[in-house]
């Protein structure tokens, strides 16, 4: 049951995000109050469970208010406002790690998550969950050489900052969980199949490929294809590890067809791995390539060289869909190829249901979105 209001906050990077989060949960805490009501003969957990709704106010779903003071030297404080009151209560802290619209760059935002949490920890806050759907430094998930885990160093780091529970979207590998110590650390892990197959099941061409950009993609892929079943394709990808991630050749394994195919992939950040795999795809024949990618990051000039492939009739580049979870500025929104898909209500529910006690089982199911009604839509309509 819940054990009070919710207490959200938010990092700068995090301000834009958390006030679409907001504004879903009142929707849902009315939604759910609304479907309670009706019941003739309510449990007592539902009992309990209006008595929460009832008594859930407008406060119970806004922004903590605090000051961040950023000093020119880097270094920051986070202070919680004088009136806020966080002992003993489950404290939600939502951070956009990699946000290109904010100004601040991934390390600053990392220092101010660790800050932050020191604060809410210092405040005597009962639990928080810190909600950072991007996983910083996931890809660094094993040792190459004389290298370092970072994937496992963010973990250990966010840990030892004071957070009881994270909750993420699609990381890299699902192994990372095993980086947190399950005795200190929750690990929340969702997964944004579920609100990608509500917006291909009834676009994408009958006949389309769903495609893996490499082995690590094929698990996810496959849950994919089989939902929106369709065949499923391969890219065999080889990388350079002097050069990290930089990719030295790929092969196309199975037959991707000669009309569309759908590739997933969790990160597009140069954009190179997509779009050597398109290439690839281009040789064998496909004719249009949609991209669904939980974290565009579209690092340097990414925009630019899709933008390029966008207006090349011989390429098969059709549109990348993504999530919102990176936040951008409207220079991409505005472009034709890219499609963004709000995950707020369904990054909401979840928040309901870990703060309710609920359970998140249903957030896996792959047509949850239609059947719980969480698709709120994407930027172009
Ligand atoms: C690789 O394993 C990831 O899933 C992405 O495909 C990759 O990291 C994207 O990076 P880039 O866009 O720079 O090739």
């Amino acid at each position: 049951m819940p054990r009070g209001e919710f207490h959200l906050f938010a990092c700068r990077s995090g301000e834009a995000y958390a006030k679409k989060i907001v504004q879903q949960l009142v929707f849902l805490l009315d939604q759910r109050k609304q479907e309670l009501l009706k019941k003739k003969s309510p449990t007592l957990y539902e009992q309990r469970e209006l008595a929460f709704l009832r008594n859930t106010r407008e406060k119970g779903a806004s922004l903590g208010r605090v000051r961040i003071i950023h000093f020119n030297d880097d270094e920051m404080n986070v202070q919680l406002e004088e009136d806020e009151n966080v002992r003993d209560r489950d404290v939600f802290l939502i951070q956009c790690p990699y946000n290109t619209a904010s100004g601040l760059t991934l390390s600053q935002n990392l220092f101010e998550t660790f800050n932050f949490l020191d604060a809410l920890r210092h405040a005597k806050a009962r639990s928080i969950t810190l909600v950072s759907l991007y996983f910083p430094y996931a890809r660094g998930d094993k040792q190459h050489g004389k290298d370092g885990v970072p994937a496992s160093l963010m973990a250990n780091l966010l840990t030892t900052a004071g957070m009881d529970a994270i909750m993420t979207l699609d990381l890299h590998a699902d192994q990372i969980t095993g980086f947190f110590d399950p005795v200190k650390v929750r690990v929340e892990h969702l997964h944004a199949s579920p609100l990608f197959i509500h917006y291909f099941k009834d676009t994408l061409h009958p006949d389309a490929k769903v495609v893996a950009p490499d082995t690590g993609a094929a698990k996810r892929t496959q849950f994919y294809a089989q939902n929106l079943k369709r065949e499923m394709v391969l890219a065999y990808k080889k990388r350079s590890y002097r050069v990290k991630h930089e990719v030295d050749d790929l092969q196309i394994l199975g037959d991707p067809g000669d009309g569309s195919v759908l590739i997933i992939d969790d990160i597009v950040s140069s954009g190179g791995s997509v779009i050597k795999v398109m290439d690839e795809l281009a040789k064998e024949g496909v004719k249009k390539a949609f991209v669904a990618c939980t974290h565009p990051l579209l690092i340097g000039n990414a925009i630019e060289k899709l933008d390029a492939l966008y207006n090349d009739p011989k390429h098969p580049f059709t549109k990348l869909v993504a999530t919102d979870v990176i936040p951008h500025n409207g220079n991409i929104k505005s472009k034709p190829w890219y499609v963004e898909i709000d995950t707020s209500r369904f990054i909401a529910k979840a928040i309901y249901e870990v703060h309710t006690s609920g359970s998140l089982t249903k957030l896996h199911q792959p047509f949850c979105v239609g059947k719980h009604d969480l698709w709120v839509g994407t930027d172009k309509g």
